[in-house]
């Protein structure tokens, strides 16, 4: 029997099970250029914090990373700004599709929390609103926690998602004739779905999140990137919020704090144990990865490594 320690038996073992079994749903249609990626991908990275990092199957190609992006700039916004964003957005779980409307009304404009659509663009409006060139100034944050110099955005995948985004120009829309976009929201949606496109293999995506499981990381200044209490608080928000109406679901099953992408990724952490990013483009019904959910819960029961 494989030691529960010895993660990467374990990471072949779960792929090869995964792998065999069946391959439900389907890539995300709404986005056209995201209908184009190959349903079959799947690829596993994990990063233990001591020792040497795993990939397998289709770990070093890229892919649009999407929502998992919305961890990157709330924690660049919380860096900035403070704890007066949680004047702006909430921490609650919505309990509802990752791109509702209707929580909105009732609540004024107050996003339920900051992994939504909704609360995405809320913090896309306050980065806006701090940051010089807030593309670039995003895209030199990310490439410093991931220490990689070739990140960047999709420029095709950004243009696609505008082509079609009408949920979130009336999301934008909605959220401004409350008072809570600031900025145009012509400007804020660019930067949104900029953000969305990110595009990063396995490897990265799971480099890019140790600031969140690594208390002692530090940027390529040797920075602190945010407080011990600032990440604890980011990883609280995935725990509850990260797979929208699936959160419950996937604190249950998984047992990690997370984030989902309609690309088909999935970021979770392990505080003080590893990063682990899974990519496999085809969606169940609420939009996260079929495989990857199924992936990470086989990991976490065989490696007895959940947070709970
Ligand atoms: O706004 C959208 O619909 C996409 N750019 C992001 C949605 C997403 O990734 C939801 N995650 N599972």
């Amino acid at each position: 029997m494989t030691k529960k320690t010895d993660y990467p038996a374990i990471i072949e073992e779960v792929f090869e099970k995964v792998n065999q079994g069946e391959n439900l749903g389907d890539v995300a249609h709404y986005i056209p250029e995201l209908a184009k990626v190959n349903p079959e991908n799947f690829g596993v990275y994990l990063l233990p914090l001591e020792e040497k990092g795993h990939g397998i199957g289709n770990w070093q190609e890229k892919f649009s990373i999407q929502s998992i992006a919305k961890v990157l700039s709330l924690s660049l916004a919380y860096k900035m700004i403070g704890d007066d964003i949680w004047e702006r957005v909430g921490v609650e779980p919505s309990g509802n599709p990752f791109n509702s409307l209707v929580q909105l009304e009732t609540d004024n404009g107050i996003p339920r929390n900051p992994l939504i659509n909704a609360g995405a663009m809320v913090i896309c409006d306050l980065l806006i609103s701090h940051l010089p060139n807030p593309e670039e100034d995003f895209l030199a944050f990310v490439r410093n926690i991931c220490s990689s110099q070739e990140i960047n955005y999709s420029l095709e995948i950004a243009r696609s998602e505008k082509s079609v985004g009408y949920r979130n120009v009336a999301l934008c829309n909605f959220i401004k004739s409350f008072g809570n976009i600031k900025n145009r929201p012509e400007e804020v949606l660019d930067f949104y779905f900029k953000m969305c496109s990110l595009k990063m293999n396995c490897q990265q995506l799971a480099r890019t999140f140790m600031f969140l499981a690594d208390d002692n990381f530090r940027g390529i200044n040797q920075e602190r990137i945010l407080s011990i209490s600032q990440a604890k608080r980011i990883n609280a928000i995935m725990q509850t919020c990260g797979f929208y109406d699936e959160s419950g679901e996937f604190s249950f099953k998984v047992g990690l704090p997370g984030k989902s992408g309609v690309g088909g990724g999935i970021l979770a952490l392990h505080p003080d144990k590893y990063c682990i990013a899974v990519w496999s483009p085809r969606l169940n019904e609420k939009g996260n990865s079929y495989r990857g959910m199924k992936f990470l819960e086989l990991f976490t029961s065989s490696t007895e490594s959940s947070i709970f």
